[in-house]
């Protein structure tokens, strides 16, 4: 039977969060999460259920599966939404509506996944920095401005750019694959973050000065894990500090367990560092309540355990290196994993396993 005690320590993460527009129930936050279980791009019942359930169970912010800009390139792995077109578009305003009907928040991950293939089946061609004409580049920034638009008039809560894992914006960061001798590319953080500031330019723009823009980035690429943008606190901060002056209002810092320090000399992770570097509010996330990191997860049979490392992340937290939290597999597996664990209910708490990516509920 359920108590309605928050687990002791754990109460911080369960006060209100308020930044201009956007008021959270607590500090938790659904990480991004692709399913394709949108057939035809276009959001279904299905997804309404899928999102409300976890809005029904005290999540703060949901953050939505990454979807795609009005660009080419968007059809590269079937049953991922769209953001543009008046189905989609639709399809996501009843999710949203769904979401607020059960009082949670929500905001759409805009993606672009670039030249990275994520389905090498796909007829489709890539474009990222290496093939894009300045009048891509410039059609691509505009597009990111009308999907914020849509957004905005759909009555999202708030709006999080994908500018991490190795896909277009990143592309664009990331020396290695931004080779562009233009005003996108070059040798400094600075003239390779030109893109990505303009994005959230066209963004901040399109959703006025109240809407929340969140920016997610990280060191890693989905196709090389061992990747870094920065390896620097000094690079860290000529990476992120153009992209907060541009208007990023959240930074969330993507890294795979959430306790590793991003540079020597310090226990502070990535969002502990944006945080510091950038004084804006920042997300955590990575195996938040789960024992190993969710690439253990696609590649082995390996039980990840729902267990206990919340008294660090309450530790970190307590400390002021973040504000937010985000927690993916878990919610998962799980959509009642927040009210369990604010009840203090862990043994009711299940085991993540790879079988968990394929059930979709
Ligand atoms: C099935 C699955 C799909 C994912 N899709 C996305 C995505 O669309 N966009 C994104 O930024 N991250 C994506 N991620 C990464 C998660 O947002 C998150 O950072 C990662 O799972 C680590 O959090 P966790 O350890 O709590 O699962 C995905 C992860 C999983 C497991």
């Amino acid at each position: 039977m359920s108590t309605s005690t928050v687990t002791p320590g754990l109460d911080a993460l369960f006060q209100p969060f308020q930044l201009r527009g956007l008021a959270l129930r607590n500090r938790f936050v659904m990480a991004p999460m692709t399913r394709q279980q949108s057939p035809g791009g276009v959001p279904n019942e299905a997804n309404q259920g899928y999102y409300g359930r976890r809005a029904e169970a005290e999540v703060g912010l949901l953050l939505t599966e990454g979807t795609f800009i009005d660009r080419p390139g968007y059809l590269h792995t079937p049953g991922v939404p769209r953001f543009h077109g008046a189905e989609a578009l639709a399809g996501w305003g009843g999710v949203v509506a769904e979401v607020h009907a059960r009082g949670g928040a929500i905001a759409p991950q805009l993606w672009h996944v670039g030249s990275q293939p994520t389905d090498p089946k796909s007829p489709v061609e890539t474009e990222g920095p290496a093939s894009m004409t300045l009048a891509d580049v410039e059609d691509t920034i505009a597009a990111y401005g009308r999907a914020a638009a849509e957004a905005k008039r759909m009555g999202v809560d708030a709006l999080e750019i994908h500018g991490a894992h190795g896909y277009l914006i990143d592309q664009f960061f990331y020396g290695k694959t931004n080779q562009r001798t233009d005003a996108y590319g070059g040798a400094s953080h600075g003239e390779r973050t030109r893109f990505g500031v303009e994005v959230i330019k066209a963004v901040r723009q399109a959703v006025g000065p109240e809407m929340v823009v969140i920016l997610r980035l990280s060191q890693w690429k989905a196709d090389d894990y061992a990747a870094r943008n920065a390896t620097t606190p000094r690079e860290l901060e000529a990476w992120l500090g153009p992209l907060s002056d541009a208007g990023t209002d959240i930074f969330h810092m993507s890294q795979r367990r959430f306790w590793e320090p991003e540079f020597e000399g310090s226990d502070l992770n990535a969002a502990g560092w944006a945080k510091k570097l950038t004084g804006k509010p920042t997300i955590t996330v990575g195996s938040v309540g789960i024992s190993n990191d969710f690439l253990t997860t696609f590649a082995s049979d390996d039980l990840s355990k729902p267990e206990a490392n919340l008294g660090e992340l309450v530790r970190r937290f307590e400390r002021g290196d973040f504000d937010l939290v985000a927690v993916g597999r878990a919610l998962l597996e799980d959509p009642e994993w927040l009210r369990k664990v604010k009840d203090g209910r862990h043994d009711e708490l299940q085991s993540f396993t790879r079988e968990s990516l394929g059930r979709y509920y």
